[in-house]
């Protein structure tokens, strides 16, 4: 998962968002590997949750286009690999394919939906969860009027596709799926630390619109606005997330 100006240190990423993999726990149940099962984790980044599905039985390959999460991953054990999401190369290697948080930072989706059809056996199946429509609405709202109110477009850099349940749908049924659900959820989330520390983890793009030394004032009007909304008032933050999920298969 790599945009434009996000970079992805795993240090960081470990410390404000461990949740991430731990989140994805109802994704591996949507998925239900089966032991000696080959499965694509797209966008794996740092393993976490590739580990699981390896603690299952699965026999699995990472890919994610951050070097420094796919060593992360590798540090871990596990198979991984840099690759852009939007260009696979496999064919016809896998009984699954999985991806947690990484699709909607892959802005060709027809691309990724085209290699991970490539990368599966007929009768196998992709199951993902990604950022839908609605998310992080809030953050980005406020983001975009902090960028504003300093004369800088935040559209011109957003690095994120958060679609519809029906846009994304039609996408994996055009292509030939067989789409056996596709959901929207509502998923506001707690944070582990503020909410300043999950933009600098997850908004760079946004954040290095402005000059360097622009940046933590940036940050604090952005806290400043989300405050009401966002915190519980007694240093605690929660990010609005709403969650696409989906499960389709490759017809046999
Ligand atoms: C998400 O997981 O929904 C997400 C993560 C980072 C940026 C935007 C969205």
């Amino acid at each position: 998962m790599t945009a434009r100006g996000q970079r992805w240190d795993p240090e960081r990423y470990r410390r404000n968002a461990g949740f991430v993999a731990e989140l994805g726990a109802p994704l591996i149940d949507l998925l239900a590997p089966r032991p000696g099962e080959r499965v694509l984790d797209l966008g794996c980044g740092d393993g976490a949750l590739t580990e699981k599905l390896v603690a299952l039985g699965a026999v699995v390959v990472g890919v994610d286009s951050s070097a420094e999460q796919v060593a992360a991953a590798r540090a871990r054990g596990l198979e991984a690999h840099v690759a852009d999401g939007q260009a696979l190369a496999f064919a016809a290697e896998f009984d699954a394919v999985l991806s947690n948080a990484a699709l909607h930072w892959m802005t060709r989706p027809d691309a990724v939906i085209d290699g991970v059809w490539r990368a599966l056996e007929p009768g196998g199946r992709f199951v993902g969860e990604m950022g839908g429509a609605g998310n992080v609405e809030r953050v980005k709202a406020a983001l975009t009027a902090a960028l504003a109110r300093r004369g800088l477009d935040a559209a011109a850099v957003d690095p994120w596709y958060f679609p519809r349940p029906d846009d994304y749908a039609g996408r994996l049924a055009g292509r030939g799926f067989r789409v056996e659900e596709i959901a929207l959820i509502d998923r506001p989330t707690p944070l582990p630390g503020r909410l300043g520390d999950w933009l600098e983890t997850f908004a760079e793009p946004f954040l290095f619109q402005a000059p360097a030394r622009e940046r933590p004032g940036l940050v604090a009007e952005v806290e400043g606005a989300l405050a009401g909304s966002l915190s519980d008032g007694e240093g605690g933050w929660f990010v609005d997330y709403v969650r696409l999920r989906f499960r389709a298969v490759k017809p046999a």
